[in-house]
């Protein structure tokens, strides 16, 4: 395979249109006769609506329409709501009953002229409710939690084996950890917005902020009863996600219901407050305990945890499995994982879901452990090192760990580190130094591609996946370009369009290795027919050759002993009398894929500064050294593994959607009472990749960046804490009160 631009830091192709506004995101879309939704949030957390009155809301100039459960036709004639990335049990679609399942519940839309009208209306919506008691406090309920019925065949099953109960109880040295972790939000910079284009003939175009183009045509589509033609979803360009944007939102829906009902084009936007009604990371509670031989030798793993989930589904995350089961040797695992029910809105995925949560605890408990045994971290993990994944007695594809340790360790200088707490000083600051492991799936998932070839010497190519920010453009557009042997500037590649070529949504890392295998091998099918004409050009220096005899590069089938012997691909095109090759191709996961474990791995460091008489702490390092196959471009990765360190480090210090129990309702939710990690909590962050040669995990090699740069980071960065203060803070986030 040629590499001309795999490989290479190649700048973000749709980088120039988004600095320049050109780049339109979901609300920004303008049609003539466009009308204005606002959403209409309930203030109670359950209950039932007895009366919605809106008679003042009616009055106000212009157009208007109160959309409520009363006015609204039941949805999904066939009984199945179609979402890829839904939970089991009955999901939530606003406006059909006047059950109130949660607090910030849609139960009305108002439609007007204007936004600003729309809004004011809705705020002359009153609505009496027949309120009931509530719980949306997960410790209150955790007697209840069950486990749950599987979400989705790709996540692993819980895998107990020998008995670690006994194991514990043999052993000298054990040490338990236990975690509270609260609620967080995604809070993406794009607010979720829906623009929905009525055409007249009954069909829509939908511009959509969303993750999945083609699941929120799906679910569009199950609902109202259209057909695939009916309904076209757009999203070119997403202004962050993080997994708020995997399943349809409800104001997509809503929007959809407005047109309907209106017989014109309707946007609905979401406020960053109602933003806080979406789906977050569920609240967990954890337990581990390990035990292990004098000489560190994990005797056995017990890993515990409970997430809340709705009253109406059972969100469940992969939050012990297969993390604990995995990431060391150990003969006795005992594994257990439940759900509990609360009266919020379902938590849904949220990068590194359940491996964000479960590693934290996992890497923490590590921590304490190497403590407790009078032992470096980075040797007891070394110590344990998997060779083989346990959980499933199957090797790994690859897996470079104990290179990022020790990569990841030198570039960091763990060397300086002196063991005991509280032993590393710089004035009035304590200094920690503490490290954790990641882990993240290498999934890979069908997917499927279109290449068009022109008679010119350019080509697009096409598949309807997404980029949420993370670089799909440019790596696909690399991908193509070096496959098709073309120059980058010859090559365009279209995405976030429902009428493209079948694609998986855009989350679980799998973006690259699940598309990209698509957009290779289509690519590939049009070099060889372009070969076949080229053959056929009159005295063609290729007559009698074979595919394996030439190269594509420069728009040429060059000869491959003899680079000088070439066909120019306009040149095999004119002579075939073709205007375009056009194909289109679809991938499944690789076969050798079932024999193996795929997984991407980190090694992270953090150094923290702790001011002794205030608790506060500043993150004043993070190196993090990567293991996720080939690095199809290092300027996008490296921008992917930061976002996910500079989340971590809000994980960690900041992050907390905080509930009031008496209301059952998410407080904070505004950008000045949630924090989120800014400039001046980010300073030197490093990353380093490990390269892995991996011909197991998909046909590119590359595991997938999105997710595994969040794991560990909050781990290490508490571990770190630890070591500044002799502090353990276990509940996240590790706020100064805590500290104190
Ligand atoms: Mo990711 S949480 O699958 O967008």
């Amino acid at each position: 395979m040629t590499t001309a631009y795999i490989g290479q830091p190649i700048p973000r192709i749709d980088g120039r249109a988004k600095v320049t506004g050109d780049a339109k995101y979901a609300y920004e879309h303008s049609v003539p006769d466009l009308a204005y939704g606002f959403v209409v949030s309930s203030s109670i957390a359950r209950g039932n609506i007895r009366q919605i009155d809106t008679t003042a809301a009616l009055q106000l100039p212009g157009e208007l329409r109160v959309l409520t459960h009363e006015n609204t036709p039941r949805v999904a004639p066939k009984g199945e709501v179609v979402d890829d990335a839904k939970s089991p049990g009955v999901p939530f679609i606003p406006l059909q009953s006047d059950e109130v399942l949660f607090s910030h519940q849609p139960i009305a839309l108002v439609v007007a002229e204007s936004f600003e009208l729309a809004r004011y209306a809705a705020s002359l919506v009153r609505v009496e409710y027949e309120a009931h008691d509530h719980t949306t406090d997960l410790g209150a309920v955790m007697d209840h939690a069950y486990g749950p019925p599987p979400r989705s065949e790709l996540l692993p099953t819980l895998k107990s084996r020998g008995n670690a109960e006994k194991a514990l109880a043999a052993c000298a040295t054990q040490i338990e950890f236990e975690c509270r972790l609260p609620a967080e939000h995604h809070n993406p910079m794009e607010p979720f917005a829906t623009t929905v284009v009525w055409e007249g003939d009954g069909k829509l175009t939908v511009h959509d902020k969303t993750q999945g183009v083609q699941n929120v045509q799906g679910y569009l589509c199950s609902l109202f009863g259209y057909s695939t033609d009916d309904v076209r979803v757009l999203s070119p360009f997403v202004g962050g996600a993080f997994g708020a944007g995997l399943r349809p939102q409800y104001q997509a829906f809503l929007a959809v219901l407005a047109v309907r009902a209106l017989k014109r084009s309707v946007k609905v936007s979401l406020t960053r407050q109602q933003m806080f009604s979406l789906h977050y990371r569920p609240l967990a509670w954890q337990r581990v305990a390990l035990a292990a031989a004098p000489d560190g030798k994990l005797a056995a793993i017990v890993h515990e945890a409970i997430t809340g989930t709705s009253r109406f589904e059972d969100y469940n995350e992969q939050i012990v499995a297969p993390w604990s089961g995995m990431l060391y040797q150990c003969d006795n695992v005992s594994l257990g994982y439940k759900v509990a029910k609360l009266d919020l809105n379902t938590p849904g995925d949220m990068r590194a879901p359940g491996a964000a949560w479960g590693l934290y605890a996992l890497e923490c408990a590590m921590d304490e452990l190497a403590v407790k045994l009078r032992m470096d971290p980075v040797e007891l993990r070394l110590k344990n090192y998997a060779e083989r994944d346990q959980n499933e007695h199957r090797a790994f594809s690859s897996k470079s760990l104990r290179e990022c340790y020790r990569l990841g360790a030198e570039r960091f200088g763990w060397s300086r580190r002196t063991p005991d707490p509280r032993s590393m000083r710089e004035g009035e600051a304590l200094i920690g130094l503490g490290m954790a492991t990641g882990a993240w799936d290498a999934f890979q998932v069908p997917g499927s591609a279109r290449c068009v070839l022109n008679a010119d010497g350019t080509a697009t190519v096409s598949s309807a996946t997404e980029d949420i920010g993370t670089g799909t453009y440019t790596v696909m557009t690399q991908i193509a370009a070096d496959t098709l042997g073309l120059p980058i500037d010859r090559v365009t590649f279209t995405l976030g369009d429902s009428s493209l070529p079948l694609a998986p949504l855009e989350g679980g890392s799998f973006t690259v290795a699940s598309v990209g295998p698509a957009v290779k091998a289509v690519c590939e099918k049009v070099r060889e027919r372009v070969f076949t004409l080229a053959r056929k050009v009159e005295n063609s220096p290729l007559a009698g050759v074979s595919l394996e005899d030439v190269t594509f590069a420069d728009g040429r089938v060059r000869l491959r002993s003899d680079p000088s012997r070439a066909v120019a691909f306009t040149d095999a095109m004119r002579a075939g009398g073709l205007t375009a090759i056009d194909e289109e191709t679809s991938t499944e996961a690789s076969p050798r894929r079932k024999d193996a474990s795929c997984y991407s791995h980190s090694a992270v460091f953090a150094e923290v500064h702790v001011d002794e008489d205030l608790g506060t702490i500043q993150v004043h390092r993070v190196v993090s050294a990567v293991a996720a196959g080939r690095v199809m471009n290092p300027r996008t990765a490296r921008s992917q593994v930061m976002g996910g360190i500079v989340w971590g480090i809000g994980m960690a210090l900041e992050e907390e959607s905080v509930i009031d129990q008496a209301f059952g309702r998410f407080m904070n939710h505004s950008f000045g009472e949630y924090h989120v990690v800014v400039n001046a909590d980010a300073h030197d962050i490093d990353v380093i990749f490990v390269e892995e040669q991996d011909e197991i995990v998909n046909p590119l090699g590359a595991k997938g960046l999105g997710e595994i740069g969040v794991v560990g980071v909050a781990a290490a960065i508490a571990n770190a804490i630890f070591h500044a203060t002799g502090k353990r803070v276990s509940d996240l986030p590790i706020t100064l009160d805590k500290l104190m």
